[in-house]
């Protein structure tokens, strides 16, 4: 007679197939971005203020940047600064600036050293003159490296790009360009990531759920990834997991 146990057992859904969590290093995203979010909510929580979240935010910066040189990201496109970011505070805004100045000042060297490439996207000279001046020195620095391209996004907004872009492209039009047959390709070209690939995959900390005027053209088919942790934890380790939850997508770009 058959046993109890093994009856239900009969019965019971077939065990999930585990997924992996080992990183496959042959299928790394290119391309990930991150909208590093929850600095202010993160000092909230510990009674501090909000700039020093902020602070917080560069050790996350700092361990991410290191783990996608590590394992062979092309490039990490991080949000900093937004367009819409200059409503915050006086205080909040100066501190930001300082706090990417500091941090290009104490850091360039050593990224220059690990063979990163500092970039840019979004309307730099609308930055402070101070920040200008560090984030071309930085750029300047590292223009010929290899390794990781670190993107950072600065007085950007993906609708501000669109419209710089569609500028770009008037003048060429001006100077006889035909735009009757305008490919996808071809406009992209006037965007700030003129030679970047799309994003394969865009992390947002936090808990939020939105796109924020990020890269709004360039996520058309990007995979998106979220988690409740603040930025200011966000470790590699984290951008690992996500990594391993992409590589388990299966990406079809519209097709079947
Ligand atoms: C969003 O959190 C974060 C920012 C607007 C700034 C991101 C900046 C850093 C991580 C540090 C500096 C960066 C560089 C490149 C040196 P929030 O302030 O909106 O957080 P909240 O939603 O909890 O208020």
């Amino acid at each position: 007679m058959i046993e109890v146990n093994k009856l239900i057992n009969l019965f019971k859904k077939p065990a999930k197939k585990r997924k992996i969590n080992k990183i496959d290093d042959t299928r790394i995203p290119s391309h990930i971005a991150i909208i590093m979010d929850g600095n202010g909510r993160w000092a909230k929580a510990r009674q501090l203020p909000r700039t020093f979240g902020h602070k917080a935010g560069v050790e996350a910066l700092r361990d991410v940047i290191k783990t996608a040189s590590n394992i062979g990201v092309k490039y990490l496109t991080l949000y900093a600064f937004s367009t819409e970011n200059w409503s915050r505070p006086q205080d909040e805004v100066s501190a930001l600036m300082q706090l990417l100045v500091d941090y290009l000042k104490k850091e360039v060297g050593e990224l220059h050293s690990n063979n990163v490439r500092i970039n840019t996207i979004g309307d730099i000279e609308g930055l402070p003159r101070i920040a200008k001046i560090e984030v071309k020195n930085a750029k300047a620095l590292t223009k010929s490296n290899s390794g990781l391209c670190v993107n950072i996004a600065l007085n950007y907004g993906g609708r501000d790009e669109i419209i710089r872009g569609i500028k770009k492209l008037y003048k060429d039009v001006e100077d006889g360009l035909s735009i009757e047959n305008l490919q996808v390709e071809e406009f992209a070209g006037y965007l700030d990531t003129t030679n970047i690939p799309d994003p394969d995959l865009l992390i947002r900390t936090s808990g939020e759920y939105r796109f924020s005027n990020f890269l709004l053209w360039q996520s058309a088919y990007t995979e998106l990834w979220f988690t409740e942790t603040y930025w200011p934890d966000f470790r590699g380790e984290d951008l690992i997991g996500a990594i391993v939850d992409y590589q388990n997508r299966t990406r079809r770009f519209g097709g079947i």
